[in-house]
């Protein structure tokens, strides 16, 4: 019988070198699924905003939309780590952080939050940490930010923003960040920066080098709109059905099958 997850099981893994998975929900039913599969943490991602409710960016959703989602997730799930996301503008100053954190562990029942930023959130997650939130920190390609960075684009590959992201994720392990997600970032630099940390590392488009790897659920059952992303695979295109797809993403993560050279930047 599996046991809870908590960050020191995460941590443990990392330390033996065991590999995690890692999936987004946004509601019970999915969240049931995902924690009957084995998917040892469960994010609720801002994501929702564009999966769930159809808008252009994550930049529309609020700290109710997540307070709700999460309460959904939470509902549904017996033994994974709930991770929720902080959402645009919820953390501008460490007073509205702490606030807006408490109301997503308290009222949704998050385990941790994941806020999105480099050294610009140093502080705040210091005061998160001293106040006993556990924090993920998220590096890389910044959703929240797309429209200061002009679109989705892979992050790190020029020397100097390689240099600065290492330090940014020094300082922020430093400041009390449990875990660390980086998303599009060249493969080589994920596994420096891997290496580099003690804290457990999520990838999403950051090659196999990472401890552990996320993907967004709609994306991984082929239900994205458009053309998916190139770190994306459609589990449920070689499963026979949706509890099968996410089974074979757990085992596919863990024996570091995915993600294959074709799903990662260079
Ligand atoms: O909101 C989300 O789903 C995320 C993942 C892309 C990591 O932050």
């Amino acid at each position: 019988m599996s046991s809870k997850v908590t960050l020191s099981t995460l941590q443990k893994m990392k330390q033996s070198g065991e590999r995690f998975s890692c999936l987004t929900a946004y509601d019970a039913t999915f969240a049931t699924t995902l924690d009957r599969a084995g998917v040892e943490v469960i994010l609720v991602g801002d994501s929702l905003g564009m999966v769930v409710q159809g808008q252009e960016s994550t930049v529309a959703v609020d700290m109710d939309d997540m307070v709700y989602h999460t309460r959904c997730v939470k509902r549904g799930v017996t033994n994974a780590l709930i991770m929720a996301d902080m959402p645009f503008m919820s953390y501008p100053n460490v007073d509205e952080a702490l606030y807006n954190a408490a109301r997503l562990m308290r009222e949704g029942g998050a385990h941790m939050v994941k806020l999105e930023g480099g050294a610009r959130i140093v502080d705040t997650v210091r005061v998160l940490s001293e106040n006993g939130v556990p924090v993920c920190a998220h590096l890389g390609l910044l959703p929240q930010s797309v429209h200061k960075l002009g679109g989705y684009k892979v992050q790190g590959r020029e020397a100097s923003q390689a240099k600065q992201m290492l330090l940014d994720a020094e300082e922020l392990v430093k400041a009390g960040a449990d875990i660390l997600l980086l998303e599009c970032v060249p493969s080589d630099l994920a596994l420096r920066l891997t290496q580099n940390v003690d804290v457990p590392v999520i990838g999403i488009g950051a090659g196999s080098g990472c401890d552990a790897q996320v993907l967004v659920l709609h994306d991984m059952l082929g239900l994205g709109s458009g053309v998916s992303p190139k770190f994306v695979k459609d589990f449920l295109a070689e499963s026979g059905s949706i509890s099968a797809a996410i089974e074979k993403y757990v085992a596919a993560v863990k024996s570091g099958e995915f993600p294959a050279k074709e799903h990662t930047f260079e």
